[in-house]
């Protein structure tokens, strides 16, 4: 059985591609049902058109709260049947309606090893911090940004020469190794047992 999958991007798409490329395995449990953008000039939605995968650009902006842009995502995603909610570079944070209807189908993707620099500006603040391990997360969404079980990690060292750009090329590499792999864990369904639901 291939699960249907949503996947929510805001810009480059980098790591919808990594799901995309590894969903045309035979094999993979899961397949990109609909990718949906919340900006209009996010790189990623050409690249899943011209794969024939269904895009839907729902922009917060048109929207009035944050509780009516999160409705109109959800009819969307439930319209095309979708089972799981990957986050790839979605870069709004979703209320608390929203994630517990989701809950454990609704994973993420983030720029540092959890619960190490949650938030924004991930490398830079590594960099900062002079930490020598750094690296990705993905994890099931919770109520709390950049919180819930983890489903898989990867480090990646932090050398002294170290700039924002080599240190986020390295994470992004890894990131697109870990996604797919993450992604394919939850289809299996093999997240029950920690008790998060899961599918
Ligand atoms: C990725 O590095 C992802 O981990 C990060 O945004 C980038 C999106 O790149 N996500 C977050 O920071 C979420 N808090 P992509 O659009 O090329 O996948």
């Amino acid at each position: 059985m291939s699960v249907p999958v949503g996947v929510l991007i805001s810009g480059r798409g980098s790591n919808m591609q990594a799901l995309v490329k590894a969903c045309a395995a035979p094999d993979f449990p899961a397949h990109i049902a609909l990718v949906i953008a919340n900006c209009a000039d996010s790189e990623g939605l050409k690249f899943a058109h011209e794969r024939g995968i269904k895009i839907k650009l729902i922009e917060h902006t048109d929207f009035e709260t944050r509780e009516a842009f999160e409705a109109a995502l959800h009819t969307t995603l439930s319209e095309a049947g979708v089972d799981i909610v990957c986050l790839a570079g979605f870069m709004r944070l979703l209320g608390a309606g929203f994630v517990r209807v989701w809950k454990g189908k609704l994973i993420n993707i983030h720029p540092s090893l959890l619960p190490a620099f949650r938030g924004l500006n991930t490398h830079r603040r590594a960099l900062e911090s002079g930490v020598k391990q750094h690296g990705c997360t993905v994890h099931f969404v919770s109520v709390k940004m950049d919180e819930g079980p983890i489903i898989g990690q990867t480090e990646v060292p932090v050398y002294e020469t170290d700039t924002v750009d080599t240190l986020s090329s390295r994470v992004l590499a890894a990131e697109h190794q870990l996604y797919p792999k993450c992604l394919q864990l939850v289809a299996q369904g093999d997240f029950r047992s920690l008790g998060f639901e899961g599918r």
